[in-house]
C-alpha cells in the first residue's frame, strides 16, 4: 500500500504527454481523476474518475474535491481553471510548458510558442497555489509528420538537415510530472528538460530507420522551398517561422542536453531509439 497516496487532477488527460502520465501515477498507487472533453472517447483505465468539462470553461460541480495536486496542460485559455482550482484548496499545480517559455534564445521572442506558454506560466504563477513549471524541449513526437513520406517514399524532404536538436520522449515529461505531482520540494521550481542526445536531423531519421529496419534518406530543400509545402498544408506562417529559426540556430549551437530527466526520476532519459522503437508501428 502507498502510504504517501495522492489524489492528482490530470487535465490534458487524453493526449499524449497525460496517458502516460495517468499510467505513471496509477503504478505509483495514486487516485487519478481526468478532465475531459470528451468521457465517452477517452479510452482510459477504469480506475481513473473521469469528469466531463473543458479547462477553458467554468470548472464542473466537485472537480476540486480532495484534490491534492493538478496538472495543467496548456490550452488556450486557463487562467480561470487555476484560480478556482487555488480556492478550492488545491495545493500545487503542475504545468505543462515549453522552453520557448525560458527565453534562452533570441529566436524565441516573440515566437507562437513563447507567446503563447508565457502567458500561461504567469496565470500559474499568479493563481496563489504552489506550482511547478516544466518546460520540454521539442518532442520526439514532432517527428510523427515524417511516417506519411517515410512509408509512401523512404525518406523526408526537409532543411537544415545537419542542424541538431535533443528530442525528448513524452513518457519522460510524464515522468518528471507524476515526481512534481507527488513528491515533496518541487514548489516554485521551473524545470527545463530535454531528451539525452543531441542528434541532427539526419540522425534523428536514421534512428526511425534503425526502428523499422529500413535505411532512409533525407532530401534537403530549401527554407523557401519548407515554407511552400508547409502553406499548401496550410501550417501558420508563425509556426513555420518558429521552426525554420530554431533549425537555423542548432546548425551551429545544437540543443543543450539537459539532465532534469535523470535527475528527477533517478534513471537515465529514453534515447530517440528508444521512442522510435515505440513508435515503429506509425513509421513502418
Ligand atoms: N510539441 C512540442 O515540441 C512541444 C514543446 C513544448 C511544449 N509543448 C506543449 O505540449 C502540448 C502538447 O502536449 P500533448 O502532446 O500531450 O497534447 P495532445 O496529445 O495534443 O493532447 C491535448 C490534450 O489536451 C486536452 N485539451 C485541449 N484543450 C482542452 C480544453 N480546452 N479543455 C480540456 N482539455 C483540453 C485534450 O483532451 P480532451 O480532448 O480529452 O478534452 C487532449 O487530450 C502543446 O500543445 C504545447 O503546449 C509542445
Amino acid at each position: 500500500m502507498n502510504t504517501n497516496q495522492k489524489t492528482v487532477l490530470v487535465t490534458g488527460a487524453t493526449g499524449t504527454v497525460g496517458r502516460y502520465l495517468i499510467g505513471e501515477l496509477l503504478a505509483g498507487g495514486h487516485r487519478v481523476r481526468a478532465l475531459t472533453r470528451s468521457p465517452e472517447a477517452a479510452n482510459l483505465p477504469t480506475e481513473v474518475e473521469l469528469v466531463a468539462g473543458d479547462l477553458a470553461a467554468a470548472p464542473p460541480e466537485g472537480l476540486f474535491d480532495g484534490v491534492d495536486s493538478a496538472f495543467v496542460f496548456p490550452a488556450a485559455e486557463v487562467a480561470g481553471f487555476v484560480k478556482a482550482a487555488a480556492a478550492a484548496g488545491v495545493a500545487h499545480l503542475v504545468l505543462l510548458s515549453s522552453l520557448a517559455a525560458a527565453l534562452e534564445h533570441e529566436r524565441d521572442r516573440g515566437s507562437a510558442s513563447q507567446v503563447h506558454h508565457a502567458a500561461i506560466e504567469d496565470a500559474v504563477r499568479d493563481s496563489g497555489a504552489d506550482w511547478t513549471i516544466l518546460r520540454p524541449g521539442t518532442f520526439a513526437g514532432n517527428l510523427l509528420p515524417w511516417a506519411q513520406p517515410i512509408r509512401f517514399t523512404g525518406g523526408v524532404r526537409g532543411p537544415y538537415p545537419t542542424s541538431a536538436q535533443a528530442p525528448i520522449h513524452e513518457a519522460d515529461i510524464a515522468a518528471v510530472a507524476a515526481v512534481a505531482l507527488t513528491g515533496p520540494g518541487h514548489a516554485g521550481k521551473h524545470y527545463p528538460m530535454t531528451g539525452p542526445q543531441a542528434l541532427t536531423r539526419i540522425e534523428q531519421l536514421d534512428a526511425i530507420g534503425a526502428a523499422i529496419g529500413r535505411e532512409l534518406h533525407f532530401t534537403e530543400i530549401t527554407p523557401d522551398e519548407f515554407s511552400a509545402e508547409m502553406r499548401s498544408y496550410g501550417v501558420g506562417d508563425d509556426i513555420v517561422s518558429m521552426l525554420l529559426h530554431y533549425w537555423s540556430d542548432t546548425v551551429e549551437t545544437p540543443d543543450v542536453v539537459r539532465p532534469t530527466v535523470p535527475q528527477l526520476t533517478g534513471r537515465p532519459a529514453r534515447t530517440l531509439a528508444d521512442w522510435a522503437r515505440d513508435h515503429a508501428a506509425d513509421f513502418a
